[in-house]
């Protein structure tokens, strides 16, 4: 199944690391980062979820819930676990996916056959409170993802919606905003009383925050 930006992230029940979870329950109220990984005991992946652990601060505030999948069963994650935690010198507490049977991986198409029948390739899916996929993206299995860049799309996300603003190329919280063309120079004017930098007639700059 292909899913889009602006889909309802499709629910499912199964086992995790921390106990059966229905999905839409686990996640409710919250924005979740939704992961898959090819292997446990496998190098890069040890690394990614080292990372996610290290930083479950950050997601936690801003409301985040990392959720991590592979198609290895509860037990292996389990004793792998115990590995991430010792060499990447963390306690990975947030639960990951067992999906044996390939059940959410397909349904969420993380099985890409050129890659493996079997495995999930590194997929990512920003989910935002109402269960609305907001984000995705795709790494093959032999590239390990960028974290920062993962945070830096939920800032990107939140401040959008809080704001009604877009964020330029290489956007850092505390840098200037678009006010996108939807919003025009009257509408702007009520919306963004601080004023705007006018590039072009389609190119404003804002500060917000
Ligand atoms: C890794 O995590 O290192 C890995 C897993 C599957 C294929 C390639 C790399």
């Amino acid at each position: 199944m292909s899913l889009h930006i602006g889909d309802i992230a499709p629910n499912f029940t199964i086992d995790t690391t921390k106990g059966e979870i229905d999905f839409h329950q686990w996640s409710q109220g919250s924005w979740v980062f939704f992961f898959s990984h090819p292997a446990d005991f496998t190098p890069v992946c040890t690394t990614e979820m080292g990372r996610t652990s290290q930083l479950a601060t950050d997601f936690s505030d801003r409301n985040v819930k990392p959720l991590g999948l592979s198609t290895d069963t509860v037990a292996e994650h389990l004793t792998w676990i115990s590995d991430v935690n010792d060499t990447q010198n963390t306690d990975l507490q947030f639960p990951i996916v067992a999906d044996a049977d390939l059940k959410v991986s397909r349904l969420y198409d993380m099985i890409h056959p050129d890659e493996s029948a079997t495995e999930a390739v590194r997929s990512v899916f920003i989910i935002d409170p109402n269960h609305k996929i907001r984000l995705t993206m795709t790494y093959p299995m032999n590239v390990g993802r960028n974290f920062d860049e993962i945070l830096r799309v939920v800032d990107a996300l939140q401040l959008g919606d809080k704001e009604k603003i877009a964020t330029p190329a290489d956007w850092r919280p505390g840098d200037q905003v678009i006010i996108p063309p939807s919003i025009d120079n009257q509408q702007a004017a009520q919306i963004f009383p601080q004023g705007w930098d006018e590039v072009r007639s389609y190119l404003r700059l804002t500060k917000v925050g």
